[in-house]
């Protein structure tokens, strides 16, 4: 296929330019059993998933490529004599205002855009740099498997929609604001550029047990797939996509989780979002329901369907 060719190509070019950082004295959290990882180390790697991997996800198919391998993040602001204290302050000093006079890494500025500014804790953010500091960090992987599944092709479209959608919302907000990201979200529709979409007449839609938009209203079977990946992630359960078969159609559904970023149009109405925003939001939609999330928490679900006959093909 060729998006995963060029995406393999990609990818290896980023491991290459990103990879040569002296890990080899750093502890293998995940893999070995030997050190046994700290309560801070534990809940560093827990808030660096929550907070940043978002964006700096080894992998780009959970996220789409939309920054830095928080790897390579650590390679540019890391070397033999940073002890770890420079390394937290150094890390803060970025994320407290990201800024390009401060960036050490002016190609990813150049590539994705400044960092956006996120209103992040200083605790957290050196409770995620003491745990990139110590021990080793995930590394962009390859899945060479060329035949997919269904449930593979889901997600897929989940993915690289959530990457276009994230992308240009992401990029509005940075040259924009806020409020005209509001008016862009509005407007936006998701067009489907992927040619495997096209072939497979794939549908794909955001739904809600909450919407904003009351187009985006999910049906009952919906709502009851939204309440079972809640408990799920409540829970802390592993989520997997739930994909049907029916009448030559696959349909697959797999939930939408907010992070910080959304919190500025779907957070906290008195602390979080501007009035300005507030009231643009209110007028474009009266019934908006889409108010007081917080982070990690299901927003909606992809409810995708395609053909099944022409997958793999
Ligand atoms: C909404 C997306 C997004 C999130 C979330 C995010 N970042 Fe970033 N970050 C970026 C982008 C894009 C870049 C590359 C451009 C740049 O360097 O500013 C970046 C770059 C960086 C850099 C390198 C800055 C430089 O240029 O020297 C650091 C350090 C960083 N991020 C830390 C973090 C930490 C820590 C978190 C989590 C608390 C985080 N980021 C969350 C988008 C994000
Ligand atoms: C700049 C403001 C803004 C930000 C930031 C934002 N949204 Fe939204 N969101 C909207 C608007 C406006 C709509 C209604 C779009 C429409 O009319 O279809 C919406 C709709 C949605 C929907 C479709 C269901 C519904 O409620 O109508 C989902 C799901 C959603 N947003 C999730 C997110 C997630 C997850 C994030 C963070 C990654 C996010 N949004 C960030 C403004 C925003």
């Amino acid at each position: 296929m060729k998006t995963r060719l060029l995406e393999i190509t990609f990818l290896s070019l980023l491991i290459a330019s990103f990879a040569s950082c002296n890990d080899a004295k750093q502890k293998e959290y995940t893999e070995a059993k030997t050190v046994q990882p700290t309560v801070a180390a534990i809940e560093g790697k827990k808030l660096m998933e929550q907070k940043c991997n978002l964006c700096h996800s080894p992998s780009s198919q959970e996220t789409g490529r939309i920054a830095p391998p928080m790897v390579a993040v650590k390679s540019h602001y890391l070397d033999d004599n940073t002890s770890k204290e420079e390394f937290a302050n150094a890390i803060w000093n970025f994320v407290e205002k990201p800024s390009k006079a401060k960036s050490k890494m002016k190609g990813a500025v150049f590539n994705f855009g400044l960092m956006p500014y996120q209103p992040f804790n200083e605790g957290d953010i050196r409770k995620i740099a003491d745990y990139i500091y110590d021990y080793k960090i995930e590394e962009p992987s390859l899945n060479a498997s060329e035949t997919l599944t269904p449930s593979e092709i889901g997600m897929e479209y989940a993915l690289s929609t959530k990457k276009e959608l994230g992308k240009n919302l992401m990029g509005t907000i940075q040259s924009k604001g806020t409020l005209e990201a509001v008016t862009f979200c509005n407007k936006q529709a998701y067009p489907i550029t992927d040619s495997m979409a096209t072939a497979q007449n794939a549908k794909i839609k955001r739904v809600s047990d909450q919407p904003r938009n009351p187009e985006n209203q999910a049906s009952v079977k919906e709502i009851k797939y939204i309440k079972d990946f809640k408990r799920a992630i409540a829970a802390g359960n592993e989520v997997t996509p739930i994909v049907e078969h029916t009448n030559g159609m696959t349909n697959f559904y797999y939930p939408i989780t907010t992070n910080t970023m959304c919190l500025q149009c779907h957070g906290n109405s008195k602390t979080q979002i501007e009035p300005l925003v507030l009231n643009t939001i209110k007028n474009l939609y009266p019934e908006d329901k889409a108010l007081e999330y917080d982070v990690n928490q299901v927003r909606g679900i992809w409810a995708i369907t395609f053909d099944d006959n022409s997958i793999n093909k």
